[in-house]
């Protein structure tokens, strides 16, 4: 499907879930910029997700989103339980204004939504001069070192960087081997997933799509992973006062209440220590990228791929399985 057309159906299909026109468009650009970079597991096929939702009001279409300012630098968002989109939207907006005023910017917000992908927003301030950090927790997927239930998310942790070209440094990326969304899509499809990502609820190795969503997806780099979806818990649960250990919903068959999903923001100029960051970044980049290659390998840095990947993906149309065109259907009929 083109792309202006798919924007204007997912607009159309949310405002017909009580959106007004600025937010389901903040949506719409949102979720087809994950297309774009080659994670449908966080673009439309989330959509019927999101109707669900509202239609069982558990997110809220038309939230009254509060920013209080706590100091020249800190504001505190409560997003009235928005779709993760907006509130985020509003949460790197904030970020970025502070931050190009006082030089840092430390945002938390509370009472979200699951927001697709952590590097879409932390893409905006770096586009801004700034470099960003962005944490935001999530449904329970990872056990503790040691346990074998589930009680943190994938927890994403993503930073950004000017460099010296027009590619931004964005590594973005979940506390789990793969993330959740590619399961749920290999469930879906009667895919299976790679070997030694999961285990089933019994604690066994699987590559079942179906038995991994019911056991523990294993974190990155054993407990040091589990330590940092630990840290994300703490940080964007706990201190932000959001669902944390465990509580947060699973967006997909919880509809028992909100999500109640934290996230937090960091943004600073690139001078604050320095004057010549822009011809030191590209020193840095330099002599990483030329350090000899394995045989065949060419080295990137994160978030260089993503880019490359988005500029050919723009110029062509976007596919979208027939299960999930059906969805766009039934949703707008
Ligand atoms: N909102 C949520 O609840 C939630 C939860 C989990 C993940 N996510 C999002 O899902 C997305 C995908 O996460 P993921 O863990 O699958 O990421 P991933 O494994 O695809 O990539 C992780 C990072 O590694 C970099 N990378 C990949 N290949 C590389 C290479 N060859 N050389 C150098 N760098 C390379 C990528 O640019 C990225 O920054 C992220 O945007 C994340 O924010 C969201």
């Amino acid at each position: 499907m083109q792309i202006q057309k798919l924007k204007q159906l997912i607009s159309k299909i949310l405002i017909k879930y009580n959106l007004n026109k600025k937010d389901a468009e903040i949506c719409a650009k949102a979720l087809i910029n994950a297309e774009l970079v080659g994670a449908p597991s966080h673009g439309v096929s989330r959509l019927k997700m999101y109707c669900e939702r509202i239609k069982k009001k558990v997110i809220n279409p038309k939230p009254k989103i509060k920013i209080k300012r706590v100091s020249n630098s800190v504001s505190f968002i409560d997003a009235d339980n928005s779709i993760g989109f907006v509130a985020a939207d509003t949460g790197i907006k904030e970020t970025i204004k502070i931050a190009k005023k006082t030089g840092i910017a430390f945002v938390g917000i509370k009472n979200s939504g699951h927001y697709g992908l952590s590097g879409y927003y932390i893409e905006q301030a770096v586009k801004k001069n700034l470099l960003a950090f962005a944490f935001t927790n999530a449904p329970p997927a990872i056990a503790p070192h040691g346990g074998k239930k589930t009680i943190f998310g994938t927890n994403p942790i993503c930073f950004g960087s000017p460099t010296n070209s027009k590619i931004p440094f964005i590594f973005d990326t979940s506390m789990s081997i793969i993330n959740r969304g590619k399961i749920r899509v290999a469930a879906k499809l009667n895919k299976s997933i790679p070997k030694g990502v999961a285990l089933d609820k019994f604690g066994k190795q699987t590559t079942n799509a179906k038995k991994a969503l019911s056991g523990v997806q294993l974190p990155i780099a054993g407990f040091r992973g589990s330590g940092l979806a630990w840290m994300v818990d703490i940080l964007t649960g706990v201190f932000v006062g959001s669902a944390h250990s465990g509580k947060v919903k699973d967006p997909f068959d919880d509809f028992r209440g909100p999500q109640n999903i934290g996230h937090l923001f960091i943004a600073f100029k690139n001078n604050l220590f320095v004057k010549n960051f822009k011809q030191q970044i590209k020193v840095n980049i330099n002599r990483v990228k030329n350090i000899p290659k394995i045989k065949g390998e060419k080295i990137y840095y994160p978030g260089e791929r993503k880019f490359f990947r988005k500029k050919l993906n723009s110029k062509k149309n976007i596919k979208i399985p027939s299960s999930i065109k059906k969805d766009l259907d039934n949703l707008l009929s």
